[in-house]
């Protein structure tokens, strides 16, 4: 067990990349990192990070701007409901902890956005406190190393692999453990076509010894993908603006601006769109000028397939919107939106 952890910490100090975050105690700091890391790469989340810190050095900074610049900084990420839990977080330090971010686990299982993961990594990479980390990353390993072929979905697994965790754990360097086993998984022990001839572990590892490298670790649940079809309406009118609106939450992209939009269970035709409810209230009636109606494009999410298009009608002068936002076309991009959106904007500007 103390052999493994050695092994692990030797294996990092030769391999592990050069990452800002691990130069720093600074809880802040860390857990800023750790939110844009979960459920994202390293090299997508790096810039993300650089710009977060510049943005907002210190957490009464972030807990100073609006949703909305917190929002905008964080678009293109995805998981949106982590920068809004990030934001909602930093308000709550400002309160209730004097702006003074909390380092042990106990507090920082408690804030929003924070699970055991997150709370374990940031005290032990701040403070050196004695939690394990186990992530993907580190059921990867643990299974394959340890022989452990039951399904990581189940609650009892999970429970079973925490344990492991904190039995392995250098107790003496908690944090250095837990960042050496995490970058192992990431760099070492991967997921597809692991390097096992140069692997520090190959003569012990179960996985290895038994051909079963790819066969761990086992996950039997399948995520479910639904479709689903967003036609926007771009409003174009005779004074250089559009409408927008708040996508409400309890559903992706929560907080962030789009065009009018219809969404249908199908794909729709021409003439559906045209006839549709939607559009006679949104225009009140009145006729319109179809512009363009653009192809359906595909945008994978984890857990959905958004087939979305963007309709574009030259809307009718004097018409009276409702619980719509009327904006420049150039102060679009201030608002925090989609990324299909903020392309077909980008698009639009360059013509
Ligand atoms: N993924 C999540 N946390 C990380 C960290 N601290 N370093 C590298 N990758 C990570």
């Amino acid at each position: 067990m103390q052999n493994f952890s050695k092994i692990i910490i030797s294996w990092y100090q030769k391999n592990k990349r050069e990452l800002p975050w691990r130069n720093t105690k600074n809880p802040y700091y860390i857990w800023l990192s750790e939110i844009i890391l979960q459920q994202t790469r390293v090299e997508q989340g790096l810039p993300y990070y650089i710009k977060f810190v510049q943005k907002y050095p210190t957490v009464k900074y972030l807990a100073k701007a609006t949703e909305d610049e917190v929002l905008r900084l964080w678009q293109g990420l995805g998981y949106y409901s982590r920068a809004r839990n990030l934001h909602y977080t930093a308000q709550q330090i400002v309160l209730h902890y004097h702006s003074k971010f909390p380092t042990s686990y106990h507090e920082l299982i408690q804030l929003k956005g924070v699970g055991t993961y997150t709370a374990a990594a940031i005290a032990s990479f701040s403070v050196n406190e004695k939690k394990a980390v186990v992530d993907g990353n580190v059921y990867r390993v643990l299974s394959r190393y340890f022989g452990i072929e039951e399904d990581i979905s189940n609650t009892q697994t999970q429970k079973k692999f925490q344990q492991l965790a904190n039995e392995l754990l250098n107790k003496t360097d908690a944090g250095k453990h837990n960042q050496a086993l995490m970058e192992f998984g990431a760099l070492q022990c991967v997921p597809k076509k692991p390097c096992c001839e140069v692997c520090p572990l190959n003569l012990t590892c179960f996985a290895n010894l038994h051909q079963k490298v790819t066969l761990l670790p086992i996950k039997t649940k399948k995520t479910k993908i639904s479709k689903r079809y967003f036609n926007y309406f771009v409003l174009i009118t005779n004074n250089n603006k559009t409408y927008i609106q708040k996508r409400e939450k309890n559903d992706i992209w929560a907080g962030l601006y789009e065009f009018p939009l219809l969404e249908s269970k199908r794909l729709l035709s021409k003439k559906e769109l045209l006839d549709s409810d939607f559009l006679r209230k949104l225009t009140e009636g009145k006729s319109v000028d179809i512009q363009s109606i653009g192809q359906y494009r595909k945008h994978q999410l984890t857990h959905q397939s958004i087939f979305y298009r963007f309709i574009e009608v030259k809307f009718p002068s004097g018409t009276n919107v409702k619980n719509l936002l009327n904006v420049l076309w150039e102060d679009l991009d201030k608002y925090p939106k989609p990324i299909i959106m903020q392309r077909f904007f980008l698009k639009c500007i360059n013509l």
